[in-house]
């Protein structure tokens, strides 16, 4: 989805124009740095602000500078054993992780060899607003041949990622881990290990991501197929590629329609279950395993056959350890979670929720060698065991947001429906739906009323929530909304700049399930 701004976008074009790039990441340009509007009574705060210089200024950091270059460009990899041609950064799937100490300079020059406009998203990531990644609302596209060179403080220690924001790339193999580490705790594992979780249909049969959307909004236009049978009725004929991309997936524990998308593949780390990953931890060691959602209209259940996993971080932020069989992860969802694995080869099984489907891997101890392999398939019983639930997280207490009196208080519904397919805020599309406007220092409280009967991964950008009301709460950047469901999310709004909040499935944000969070002067 592109951001079309009612306002604002003739001074972001001059200033683009003007090959104003050093302007944006300059402070004092006024000519990217907000907008007023006719009558002066709303001042945007924008990505070239020098308030947003001087909140990144704020956060301080060691000077200390780790750059990477990045190529996003299309690719043919192994997918198990299938050849398939997507997307991807440096020809890997997920792309290599990055790792920087919290408080350094990450610094990415990214080259662009897509056939498509791209810019990269640091998702989770509370960094300067000129840096997040948000075409023509933060930074003007990079274009095909272009480059841009990413440069900010990474505040949080943590499990992060990044992926582009522009259209439905994310549905490629456009993603990789970020991970900060911990100056304070560097942390007593023998295993650091990122496990990276995807649904995956690009390259699969002649499947695009850009034929499911098509697919998927083709059958609205389609209307009701008449004998009230709803979506059962629907043949597969006359879909792209002679399969029906729209899923019947049902789960009671996202409370009714679990995705949109019927995804031939599941993997972890790139690896479909019939080429899995071994994880090798040494006997009587401990394992972090950083789960990371990078899918796009899958929620899985994730669980580690003959042992329960201590829940250590959600979204980067650490919670007070709380021990689980299995953890439901939306997409943008990350959780660190411990384990000390017995002597043995276990299944690391990551079942795609509603979709009857599994990403899989192994996590064997170096005493168990000769130990065989569980079955690629194998559903642990853990996956039924306790799950873990939002109300199990308590944020550590230094990460604790006080209780204070919201000065904005905002509700908005989720709206829509699969027939027609329609998504969106309130009823309005990104461009249609009104700013939501704040002011620095202002503590913000958002009711999200989820009024449709599926449920939705909701990310805001640049800031990490506290979950509810409670000061015990845990920080969060995006957060699972059931069907009939009423979330409260609260922050204090201490990053000025352009701000995104959006249902983080790709399909439901290109359909514009999304709204502006705009700090206003
Ligand atoms: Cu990970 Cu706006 O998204
Ligand atoms: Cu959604």
């Amino acid at each position: 989805m592109r951001y079309t701004p009612k306002i604002g976008r003739r001074e972001f074009l001059v200033m683009t124009g003007a090959g104003g790039l050093a302007l944006l990441a300059g402070c004092g340009s006024q000519s990217d740095g907000g907008t007023s509007s006719g009558n002066g009574t709303r001042t945007t705060i924008g990505p070239g602000n020098p308030a947003v210089a001087k909140a990144d200024k704020a956060r301080g950091g060691t000077g200390k500078v780790t750059s990477f270059d990045l190529a996003a460009a299309a690719t043919t990899l192994a997918i198990g054993s299938r050849e398939v041609k997507t997307w991807a950064y440096g020809g890997l799937v997920p792309g290599k992780e990055l790792r920087v100490r919290q408080g350094d300079t990450l610094e990415v020059n990214l080259r662009n060899q897509l056939p498509e406009d791209t810019t990269i998203h640091w998702h989770g990531l509370a960094i300067r607003n000129d840096m997040d990644g948000v075409p023509d609302l933060t930074q003007p596209v990079i274009k095909p041949d272009g480059s841009f060179t990413y440069r900010f403080v990474v505040p949080d220690a943590g499990t992060y990622w990044f992926h582009p924001h522009m259209g439905l790339q994310l549905d490629r193999g456009l993603y990789a881990p970020l991970i900060v580490e911990d100056k304070a705790d560097p942390g007593d594992f023998d295993v650091d290990q990122v496990v990276v979780l995807d649904d995956w249909l690009d390259g699969i049969d002649g499947k695009t991501p850009e034929k499911t959307y098509k697919s998927l909004t083709s059958m609205s236009g389609m209307g009701n197929m008449g004998g009230g049978g709803g979506m059962g009725d629907m043949g597969g004929g006359s879909m792209g590629s002679g399969s029906m991309p729209m899923s019947m997936a049902q789960s009671d524990l996202l409370g009714g329609d679990a995705g949109d998308v019927t995804y031939p593949l599941h993997l972890i780390n790139g690896r479909p279950p019939e080429d899995r990953q071994t994880i090798k931890v040494a006997a009587g060691g401990r394992a972090r395993l950083r789960l990371i959602n990078a899918g796009s209209d899958t929620a899985y259940r994730v669980a580690l056959g003959g042992h329960r996993l201590t829940v250590t971080h959600a979204d980067g932020y650490a919670v007070e350890p709380v021990e689980v069989d299995a953890i439901l992860i939306g997409m943008g969802e990350r959780y660190d979670v411990t384990v000390s694995p017995k002597s043995g080869a276990w299944p690391l099984v990551a079942l795609a929720e509603g979709k009857d489907a599994v990403a899989a891997a192994i996590v064997r101890t170096s005493d168990a060698s000769q130990t065989s392999a569980p079955p690629a398939d194998v559903q642990p019983k853990e996956l039924d065991g306790r799950l873990l639930s939002y109300t199990d997280l308590s944020a550590v207490e230094a990460d604790r947001l006080p209780v204070a009196k919201a000065d904005v208080d905002q509700k908005v519904k989720l709206t829509g429906s699969m027939m027609p397919y329609s998504w969106a805020f309130d009823g309005k599309a990104f461009d249609k739906h009104p700013p939501l406007d704040i002011q620095q220092g202002q503590r913000v409280r958002v009711s999200f009323e989820n009024t449709t009967s599926m449920w939705h991964p909701i990310h805001l950008h640049g800031h990490t929530f506290r979950l509810g009301t409670n000061a015990t709460g845990p920080r969060k950047d995006t957060v699972n909304v059931l069907p009939k469901q009423t979330v409260v999310i609260e922050f204090d709004a201490d990053n000025p700049g352009q701000w995104m909040a959006h249902c983080h499935n790709t399909y439901h944000l290109e359909q514009g399930m999304a709204m502006l969070v705009s700090y206003v002067g």
